[in-house]
């Protein structure tokens, strides 16, 4: 199966506009157990399941409106050139969508976060396409259905579908059918994340490629499954029994697992910065000083804390320019 197939089996292939324009917001996820590795590069189907949490207030608004002739993407208020990477990988998810070679889209998209920074844009952007698409063609699809449109655009957009925990399952078919994400009922109002800014430039390796070079190159992948089965119970008991320090060592120690398997790859990728490094080292002296504090990282030198509510400041003396998200706040939203 292709992509043009899923979408075909999903949407019955109507693309005829139902309005003007479609509009929608999804917000940024953090994955605590990560997706790292596909079984399928063609429909982003992952060797693992993986867990995240949504970030609120964080994330794309995006309206699509159909135009004849060639697309026009604004990002964040600024047309986007038809030659970058953004602007390819775009057109080729639009291409899904077209009722004829000629129909083309005006994309007009908001982030609320730094595009491409490793603060997860491409899956809230994805995301709010998807949903975007729904409301133009008015197919009124359900979450699920919605969770596969997104994951073709990028693996972990299929979990921005949702505000909350959320679990991407694997699946095991073919045809990727089974490959959707879920909400977890549960809510942990006193949550926080903490957004420490390293760099906003955009990031040199991609995670799709660094990931696919990790698969095929890194020996220490071949134990990556087993730590994600591992992790994803610890990680799913300690929602459960709101036991913080069971989550951010399972969120902590995956996290740096899955960058061991890059970092072992050839050609090697590392996304840390020494900046990264020394957040790391201060993560790690407050928690020897008995701080709850434990942090995550995904495909670029930023480092996303883990803490509760109630220590949010003390943090904040260590780390002055964090940004903190309540997750679970909904008055945020
Ligand atoms: C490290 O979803 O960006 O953030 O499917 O190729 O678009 P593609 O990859 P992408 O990979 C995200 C990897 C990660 C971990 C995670 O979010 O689970």
């Amino acid at each position: 199966m292709n992509k043009q197939d899923v979408v075909q089996s999903i949407t019955g292939g109507q693309f005829e506009a139902a309005a003007a324009n479609g509009t929608a917001s999804a917000p940024a996820n953090i994955a605590l157990c990560k997706y790292w590795g596909k079984r399928n590069e063609e429909i982003n189907l992952p060797v693992t399941s993986s867990l995240s949490v949504s970030l609120g207030h964080l994330g794309t608004t995006t309206t699509v409106e159909p135009v004849a002739g060639a697309d026009e993407v604004i990002l964040n208020g600024l047309p986007v050139p038809e030659d970058t990477t953004f602007a390819r990988r775009l057109r080729a998810y639009l291409d899904l969508f077209r009722r004829d070679a000629k129909q083309g889209f005006k994309v007009i998209t908001h982030n609320t976060i730094p595009t491409a920074a490793g603060l997860a844009s491409s899956a809230s952007g994805y995301a709010a396409l998807a949903l975007a698409m729904n409301e133009l063609f008015g197919w009124d699809l359900d979450r699920r259905e919605l969770s596969i449109l997104a994951r073709l655009g990028s693996g972990s957009a299929s979990r921005s579908v949702y505000h909350g925990f959320v679990q991407w399952h694997a699946g095991s078919q073919d045809d990727g059918l089974d490959s959707f994400a879920e909400l977890l009922p549960e809510t942990w109002p006193d949550l926080r994340m903490g957004l420490v800014k390293i760099s906003t430039m955009e990031k040199t390796v991609s995670s799709r490629d660094a990931m696919r070079e990790t698969v095929a190159e890194s020996v220490l992948y071949r134990s990556w499954p087993s730590q994600v089965e591992r992790d994803l119970q610890i990680i799913r008991q300690a929602i459960a029994e709101q036991a913080f320090d069971t989550l951010g060592r399972a969120a902590e120690n995956n996290a740096l697992a899955m960058h061991a398997t890059a970092i072992a790859a050839w050609p090697p990728t590392l996304f840390w910065w020494p900046e990264s490094v020394k957040a790391m080292q201060k993560v790690w002296a407050l928690r020897a000083n008995g701080m709850p504090v434990y942090f995550t990282m995904d495909a670029g030198p930023n480092i996303k804390l883990l803490s509760d509510k109630q220590n949010v400041r003390a943090i904040q003396n260590e780390f002055p320019d964090v940004e903190w998200v309540a997750p679970f706040d909904e008055s945020a939203r």
